[in-house]
């Protein structure tokens, strides 16, 4: 059956407009089996703030010390996951929320400790998991944190990880969920984006923050053989009878001449 990963920013969480189900429920109706990843940075942000644990971002993913890590995971599994999960079963769907450690579900190793700290990126996918509860007609909401080695939890930027799932279990499409419409350059939304452009982007720092691990994990993904890579607004509708409205990431277009 074909499947959809989408990636819910908590950007946008608390925003999720009535037209953004509806355009799940388009989906849905096309025959989507459909698989959440969600993210949750303003929360963890404000919880930290709380906490007074020190924060910092590098190239758009939070350095993560065990404290860091302790409230991560307690917002993200706790708040963004619940809010997600209960937002989808008031709309209609079977939504069933699961933390990304759980049962191997995500398994991860240091992206760069000494820079990092817990910061991880998936290894394997326990892609059997994910069938049994696609297989019984439910919605999986995924935390994104990894199992490490010795039981160590890693911090998996939400991008990377739905990129992961959407390459492992050969997803038609992976749809990235955010506070904007789409990949902005000098101010416009640009509909279409292929690999090579986004490169020369992040070096004119035309693409930066938040938007990184996007499009990294976007290209990423798609060089592992996922056709293309939705960003699109949470605000908004963004698929209606067969369209989307945001930015496709794709491979290098070849030119004929
Ligand atoms: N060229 C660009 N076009 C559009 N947005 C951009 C661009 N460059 C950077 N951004 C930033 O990327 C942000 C989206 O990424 P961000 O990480 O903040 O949200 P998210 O990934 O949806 O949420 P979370 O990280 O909580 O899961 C936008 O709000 C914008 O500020
Ligand atoms: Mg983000």
């Amino acid at each position: 059956m074909k499947s959809i990963v989408i990636k819910c920013g908590g950007s946008v969480m608390e925003e999720l407009d009535d037209s953004f189900f509806k355009s799940l429920a388009d989906l849905k109706n096309r025959g989507y089996q459909l698989v959440f990843v969600h993210g949750g940075g303003p929360a963890i942000n404000k919880m930290l703030e709380l906490y007074q644990v020190p924060h910092e971002f590098e190239n758009g993913l939070r350095k993560t010390t065990p404290e860091v890590m302790e409230v991560a995971e307690m917002v993200l599994a706790g708040q963004s996951n619940r809010k997600l999960t209960a937002m989808l079963e008031k709309h209609g769907f079977e939504a069933f929320g699961v933390n990304g450690s759980d049962a191997g579900l995500f398994k991860g190793e240091f992206l760069d400790q000494e820079k990092l700290g817990l910061v991880g990126e998936i290894t394997s996918v326990n892609q059997p998991v994910l069938e049994m509860f696609l297989s019984e007609g439910l919605v999986p909401v995924i935390t994104p944190i990894a199992a490490g080695e010795n039981g160590t939890k890693l911090n998996i930027n939400a991008d990377y990880a739905a990129a992961a799932v959407a390459s492992a279990i050969d997803a038609e499409h992976c749809i990235f969920v955010t506070d904007v419409k789409g990949i902005f350059i000098d101010g416009k939304l640009s509909p279409h984006l292929d690999t090579e452009e986004i490169e020369q982007h992040i070096k004119d720092e035309k693409i930066t923050g938040g938007m990184i691990p996007k499009v990294t994990s976007a290209m990423k993904a798609i060089s592992k053989g996922l056709n293309s890579v939705m960003i699109v607004s949470g605000k908004d509708k963004f698929y209606e009878n067969g369209s989307w409205v945001g930015t496709n990431v794709s491979a290098k277009m070849e030119v004929f001449k």
